[in-house]
């Protein structure tokens, strides 16, 4: 509650963005996303503060449908959920930056936990795909967390420092500087369990050292990261509140207009 209170007051959150996005996954098909995508847009010009950018992202297929439907929202962007790090070529079913780019994207999630586990996309190759992200003006969104079994047997803080070292420390400070970073533990997505705003902010404290390691206490101020897993606008609010956490990757709740907003209006 006091960290609640005192939000506004910090000085380094009012340096960085603060960022709502919602992460449709495997949900909606054209219509349900053009109704959402629709819903969202009337209620994010309606009553979200500008300083608060919202993102959603909604499966491939249906980027275009939902890039018309957000059209001239201000603070309302586009957002992939994945990327391929070749711009073209024999890479069936894959989607390059320049394509999303030409269909209105402007952020892409990167390493979200269910590419890393099912999709088996390791450190090495998300290093290509933030790279070919920022190669076309993407802002990448690069997901990190632990398991529960590493975060029980003490591991977790170095686990999660080590997969920013590899999939993001070759970047130059330029380009480093775009990139948004989303904690996700991974015991707390789509399970109801939501990380406690203490350990959320502790996580987001230590990469955030971690960042001012590599490039600087005035990079790390000015990074962006974003909070992930049973985030919903009971929460929120608490979590928001903590000076290391610069808002939240939404799964479930964004499927619903008015949870998404109400998250972003815990500001
Ligand atoms: P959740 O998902 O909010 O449903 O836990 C978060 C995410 O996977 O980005």
């Amino acid at each position: 509650m006091m960290e609640a209170e005192n939000f506004g007051l910090h000085p380094n959150s009012i340096m960085r963005k603060k960022i709502v996005a919602g992460n449709w996954k495997l949900n909606n098909n054209i219509e349900e996303s053009r109704a959402l995508a629709k819903e969202v847009a009337a209620l994010v010009k309606a009553e979200v503060s500008a300083d608060v950018q919202m993102v959603v992202c909604p499966v491939s297929v249906n980027l275009s449908t939902v890039a018309a439907e957000i059209d001239g929202v201000e603070n309302l962007a586009l957002g992939a959920q994945n990327v391929y790090p070749k711009a073209s070529g024999a890479y069936t079913g894959e989607v390059s930056a320049p394509l999303l780019k030409a269909a209105g994207v402007g952020y892409v999630l990167i390493g979200h936990s269910e590419r890393r586990e099912y999709f088996n996309e390791s450190n090495e190759f998300l290093a290509e795909k933030v790279k070919a992200a920022l190669a076309e003006g993407l802002v990448p969104v690069f997901c990190c967390g632990e398991t529960l079994e590493q975060r029980e047997s003490g591991v977790h803080f170095d686990f999660v420092k080590s997969q920013l070292t590899e999939s993001l420390y070759d970047l130059s400070e330029a380009d480093f500087k775009k990139v948004v970073i989303a904690y996700e533990p991974i015991w707390a997505i789509g399970t109801g369990v939501t990380a406690s705003s203490d350990q959320a902010q502790e996580m987001h404290k230590v990469l955030r050292d971690h960042v001012a390691s590599k490039y600087g206490q005035e990079v790390a101020d000015s990074t962006s990261i974003l909070y992930g897993g049973s985030c919903k606008p009971s929460n929120a609010k608490e979590l928001f509140g903590k000076p290391d956490v610069d808002g939240g990757l939404i799964g479930g709740a964004s499927l619903k207009a008015r949870d998404f907003v109400d998250i972003a209006l815990s500001y």
